[in-house]
């Protein structure tokens, strides 16, 4: 018995010296922990500086002052090999685009979208839409849209504003 409990103790005693020594052994690679932790802060910074050069990339709000439709309709062109966007119009590769800002993304009932489109359940605003047309296959992680994005701000504010007008309810501008 007296056995048995001594083996305990002794087994409590080593499990907490294991974690002294990892607390040692974490703070001895502290120095390098920092020094990653100055790098991710560059690139940070960087990025930021980025997107505030490319005209506003957030602010889609804003830049629709300074677009029109008929600019989105230029755009839009090359989204029409893969979308319809009249009233009424088909599925194509993509899903009939009619109407599309303020509806729920992944939910035209005869159009097969991948399980991560299906799954996402946003409602499609002006913000999430910009945030899509930047890359879209990062905004949405398994979404089958080829399509490597618009860089450009203003050409997204464009045809998207183009989009909000090919609908029969408009989602307010402001
Ligand atoms: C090469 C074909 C292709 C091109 C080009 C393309 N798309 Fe798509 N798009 C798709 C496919 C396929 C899907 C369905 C994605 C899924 O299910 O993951 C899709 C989905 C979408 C959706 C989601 C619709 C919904 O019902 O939720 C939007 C919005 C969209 N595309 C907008 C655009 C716009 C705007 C452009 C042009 C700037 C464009 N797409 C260019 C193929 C394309």
């Amino acid at each position: 018995m007296n056995k048995i409990l001594v083996s305990i103790v002794f087994a409590v005693i080593l499990v907490l010296g294991i974690n002294k020594i990892t607390d040692v052994i974490y703070q001895v690679q502290k120095p390098e922990t920092s020094a990653y932790q100055v790098n991710v802060t560059t690139v940070a910074s960087t990025e930021t500086q980025k997107s505030s050069e490319s005209s506003q990339d957030g602010d889609i709000m804003a830049l629709f002052a300074s677009v029109s439709g008929a600019d989105g309709a230029k755009v839009f062109k090359k989204c029409a090999a893969c979308h319809s966007i009249s009233q009424g119009g088909a599925n194509k590769i993509g899903p009939a685009l009619w109407g599309v800002l303020g509806r729920q993304a992944g939910s035209v009932p005869d159009y097969k979208y991948s399980k991560a489109m299906a799954a996402y359940g946003k409602i499609w605003s002006f913000e999430e839409m910009n945030g899509f047309l930047i890359k879209p296959k990062d905004w949405i992680k398994g979404t089958k849209m080829s399509f490597a994005g618009l860089k450009n701000a203003k050409d997204r504010a464009a045809v998207i504003l183009y989009m909000n007008e090919n609908s029969s309810e408009p989602l307010p501008l402001k």
